[in-house]
């Protein structure tokens, strides 16, 4: 049989993901009225059955469709995290959410080839928008090209942000940054879900997300899907963003060093 190639295979790919996603959305969708119980991995941290089942769902089909790739899933459920090529799954990003009933959160599913994202998904299963894109292939919503807004002021802007699960015990827990930004910018939101606040900086419904403390899983298709929008996404001082890193600043690229001056002052 000959070897997949991720880069080549990725349109191939691209339609088997996407169906991934909606079928694992639509399931959690469905039976959202059968959560029974939600379990705490940290003190405000939550998971549900449905992590869990989406999760399990999307890796046995990605376990059988993908033999030879790694898979890096949040709930404890990774293998040959080293390999080359691996895929990146948030099995449902804004648990919070949906745990309490708010229709926010989302599918998350990213392919990394030594070191690169070639490809992202996230689906979002209340408003049916599927959000993908393929590396240097440009970023779509529901098939439709996507890009980022065009306000280039900060004071105009509207911005998104998240706050870590350690807020109650870290100094570094992001409400200094939350509280220059509430004054500078137009309006500042907290959504939730860090994949859709990526995408949502991607079609232009929000000009700039920042956010510190994040895993892979959360960030890694909606980087892509950002950054092939025509968006810019660095670490809090410019440099380079990694999906392992621990600063993302997302923006449509003019608001970007408006930012970083204020991620950078000094409290
Ligand atoms: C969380 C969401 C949230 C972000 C958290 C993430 P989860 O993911 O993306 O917006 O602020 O840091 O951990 O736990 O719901 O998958
Ligand atoms: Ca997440
Ligand atoms: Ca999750």
């Amino acid at each position: 049989m000959k070897a997949k190639n991720p880069e080549t295979d990725s349109k191939r790919n691209l339609t088997f993901i996407r169906e991934l996603a909606r079928e694992a959305g639509d399931y959690i969708r469905k039976s959202a009225h059968r959560l029974k119980r939600v379990h705490y991995k940290g003190e405000i941290d939550l998971v549900t059955q449905f992590d869990r089942k989406s999760q399990d769902l999307i890796v046995r089909q990605l376990t059988r469709e993908f033999p030879g790739y790694g898979i890096l899933s949040e709930e404890n459920m990774s293998r040959d995290v080293d390999a080359p090529v691996k895929w990146i799954v948030d099995p449902l990003d804004g648990t919070t959410n949906f745990a309490h009933g708010l229709p926010i959160w989302a599918i998350s599913i990213a392919l990394e080839n030594k070191g690169n994202i070639v490809l992202g998904v996230i689906y979002d299963p209340t408003r049916d928008e599927m959000f993908h894109a393929i590396k240097s292939g440009g970023a779509f919503l529901n098939g439709k090209r996507i890009s980022v807004s065009s306000v280039n002021e900060l004071d105009q802007a509207l911005l998104v942000t998240g706050f870590p699960y350690d807020i109650r015990t870290a100094k570094e827990n992001n409400l200094n940054h939350f509280s220059n930004f509430a004054v500078r910018a137009q309006a500042v939101r907290r959504l939730g879900s860090a994949a859709l606040d990526l995408c949502y900086t991607a079609c232009g419904r929000f000009d700039g997300y920042w956010e510190m403390k994040l895993s892979p899983w959360d960030q890694a298709a909606g980087s892509l899907i950002l950054s092939e929008a025509g968006g810019r996404i660095t670490d809090f001082t410019g440099r380079k963003f990694s999906i392992y890193g621990d600063e993302v600043l997302g923006t449509n690229g003019l608001v970007h060093q408006q930012m970083m001056d204020v991620l950078n002052t000094v409290d």
